[in-house]
């Protein structure tokens, strides 16, 4: 790691998510792309979804080499219409992407829950602007995942600035027995 320009914030995400060689990782509301290429420097393989062209542009412009490798590709879409192909996904990750921290986002949980490889997690990290955000947001996620199967394994705490930042890490239930 380290030759990509980061906030702390994401770098500290990164180091949650931390793909191991040969994952696929999908990161939903990918924005300028700078997660996506953090992640693409451990990632078998990122794909980036982002229902902004603008930010997808801008993210595949970024991302340019590794899109030119095929390790990294860059999907303007809302989530729950991507085409995200037949291979399921080891991670999907969000940071401050709504759609997977608000109630009632049900039609991107089921992507997301269609998508995940059996064994595989879902990390939804978010900034921490207000005190009391972070129990809503694990309370919602909880919720959310638990109605697909998915328990929440670890809430991650990270002391970046000028926010602190926050992750809810869920697995299904046998994944997280494994460990
Ligand atoms: C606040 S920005 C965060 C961008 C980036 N993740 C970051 O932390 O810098 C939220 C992004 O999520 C995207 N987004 C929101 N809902 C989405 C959805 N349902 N599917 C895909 N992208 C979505 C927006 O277009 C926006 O770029």
């Amino acid at each position: 790691m380290g030759a990509v320009a980061a906030s702390a914030r994401l770098t500290w995400a990164a180091g949650v998510v931390a793909p191991r060689p040969g994952e696929r990782v999908l990161e939903v509301g990918c924005g300028h792309g700078v997660l996506v290429a953090l992640l693409a420097e451990r990632a078998g393989a990122v794909v980036g979804v982002d229902r902004s062209p603008t930010m997808v542009t801008a993210a595949g412009r970024r991302n340019r080499a590794a899109v030119e490798a095929g390790r990294v590709r860059v999907q303007a879409a809302a989530l729950h219409e991507a085409d995200l192909g037949p291979h399921p996904f080891d991670a999907v990750v969000s940071f401050n992407v709504r759609a997977l921290s608000d109630p009632g986002q049900e039609e991107t949980w089921d992507v997301v829950s269609r998508v995940l490889a059996p064994a595989g997690r879902v990390v939804v990290a978010f900034s921490v602007m207000t005190p009391g955000v972070e129990d809503d947001v694990v309370a919602t996620v909880a919720r959310l995942g638990g109605a697909r199967g998915l328990a929440v394994a670890a809430v991650h705490r990270g002391e970046t600035a000028p926010f602190p930042s926050a992750a809810v890490e869920l697995r299904r239930p046998a994944a997280a027995d494994r460990g």
